[in-house]
């Protein structure tokens, strides 16, 4: 089924230049990109786009490494992207690995580049995990004018 998701390239990826090798890998998957924009990951649009995990212990952390502070980065700058195609969530879940990168196989995104420091997952990457996730998470990051 042709679907759509979101794609973060997190902080600490962009900080270890790892986003050509991510896009890379993320472009081999047969999908259209079909939006692109640097933004900003303040406080409030990390509590929005984590909203699923209110309340949880570890969200502090997680927003931390979000925004990039948690790992000394300042500027909060994320990469985000849409893609598209058949199956696109799926696929891009499939090279993305576990979400713990400790427990990811090691020819995944987050398996070959993440690691489990700090409390957190640093998982470099971040993909909607269902297609009701995906159109959220897109009107989220996105204005409608900007996905083609
Ligand atoms: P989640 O939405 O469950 O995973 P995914 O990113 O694979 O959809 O969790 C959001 C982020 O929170 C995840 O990328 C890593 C972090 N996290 C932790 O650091 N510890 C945890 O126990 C969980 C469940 C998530």
């Amino acid at each position: 089924m042709k679907e759509r998701t979101l794609i973060l390239i997190k902080p600490d990826a962009i900080s270890k230049k790892l986003t050509g090798v991510i896009l890379d890998r993320l472009l081999h998957l047969d999908l259209e990109m079909k939006g692109a924009k640097v933004r900003e990951m303040t406080e409030e649009l990390a509590r929005e786009h984590y909203s699923n995990l209110a309340g949880k212990p570890f969200l502090p952390s997680v927003i931390s490494f979000m925004r990039g502070d948690l790992n000394g980065i300042t500027d909060h700058r994320v990469y985000a992207f849409v893609f598209e195609g058949e199956d696109a969530i799926s696929k891009v879940r499939a090279a993305l690995g576990a979400t713990d990168p400790a427990k990811a196989d090691p020819w995944t995104i987050r398996g070959a580049f993440g690691c489990f420091k700090d409390g957190v997952m640093q998982n470099c990457v971040h993909a909607s995990g269902c297609k009701e996730d995906a159109e959220r998470e897109i009107s989220l990051w996105f204005n409608p004018g900007e996905v083609l």
